[in-house]
């Protein structure tokens, strides 16, 4: 755990702080080598707004796989016209995805599991890698509400996928409700999509709407069981206590 992380931990509880000064903390913290990882989903756009209204220098970067829905690029571009911000996009390496669209056709992650999981490791994983060589900590919009895999994720963690970094989820224990309550009053551009009947959005082939009342991550490899349902952005380590 960083010395950072270790001192804040000592003086004040995390869980207790809002999502605006859990930002203002990691910023003040980690100053240029904080990002959010944002994939422009509600809780995205939400932490966005905050994060620029606290510093107009705020680290952003995306993961583009190549595959995203054309709403997804619509939103990137009303966010950069209204913040007046640069986005770090990071691409998959071409020659790895050459590759693999050779050897197994551009839709594979229908095929197994493991064929999914090598679409993400190419499109998404490795480029989330490089993105995060460049830092000591991150800001996503997990939410603890969204998934089995993700009930225990804290606000401030050190992150058990990736050795000496620290990961912040600001706003780890808000509800849905929540989000959309901030991305309405504060008038935040936010991906069409949502309108649509999807409540999260990945990649376009693995995303589908989902019905009123069906669970919110319903529709992110609907062929798929709840438990396997993580690309490898956020997979937990076993803890070692
Ligand atoms: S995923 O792992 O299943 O794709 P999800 O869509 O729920 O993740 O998003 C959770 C968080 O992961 C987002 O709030 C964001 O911080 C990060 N994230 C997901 N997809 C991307 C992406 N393409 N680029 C950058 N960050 C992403
Ligand atoms: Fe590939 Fe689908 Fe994973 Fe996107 S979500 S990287 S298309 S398997």
């Amino acid at each position: 755990m960083s010395l950072v992380l270790e001192n804040s931990l000592q003086e004040k509880s995390f869980e207790d702080m809002t999502a605006q000064e859990v930002l203002a903390w990691s910023m003040n913290a980690y100053s240029s080598k904080v990002a959010l990882a944002s994939s422009f989903g509600a809780e995205d756009v939400v932490l966005i707004d905050m994060m620029v209204k606290l510093n107009p220098q705020a680290r952003i970067f995306t993961l583009d796989t190549g595959r995203l829905h054309q709403e997804t690029y619509d939103v990137m571009d009303a966010i950069r016209g209204k913040y007046g911000i640069s986005l770090e996009i990071f691409f998959p390496r071409t020659d790895a995805t050459e590759e693999m669209v050779r050897a197994n056709g551009l839709n594979l992650f229908y095929e197994s599991i493991e064929k999914r999981k090598l679409c993400c490791g190419i499109r998404k994983v490795e480029p989330l890698n490089r993105a995060l060589s460049q830092l000591d900590a991150w800001i996503t919009g997990l939410r603890r509400e969204q998934a089995v895999t993700r009930t225990r994720v804290e606000k401030v963690e050190p992150d058990s996928s990736h050795s000496g970094l620290v990961k912040i989820n600001p706003i780890a224990d808000w509800t849905e409700a929540e989000v959309w309550d901030y991305v309405k009053t504060n008038g935040v551009p936010y991906n069409k999509l949502h309108d649509q009947g999807f409540p999260s959005i990945g990649c376009a082939p693995c995303t589908r709407a989902v019905a009123p009342g069906e669970d919110t991550r319903a529709g992110r490899w609907w062929w798929e069981n709840p438990e396997t349902k993580e690309c490898g952005l956020h997979v937990k380590q076993p803890s070692s206590r």
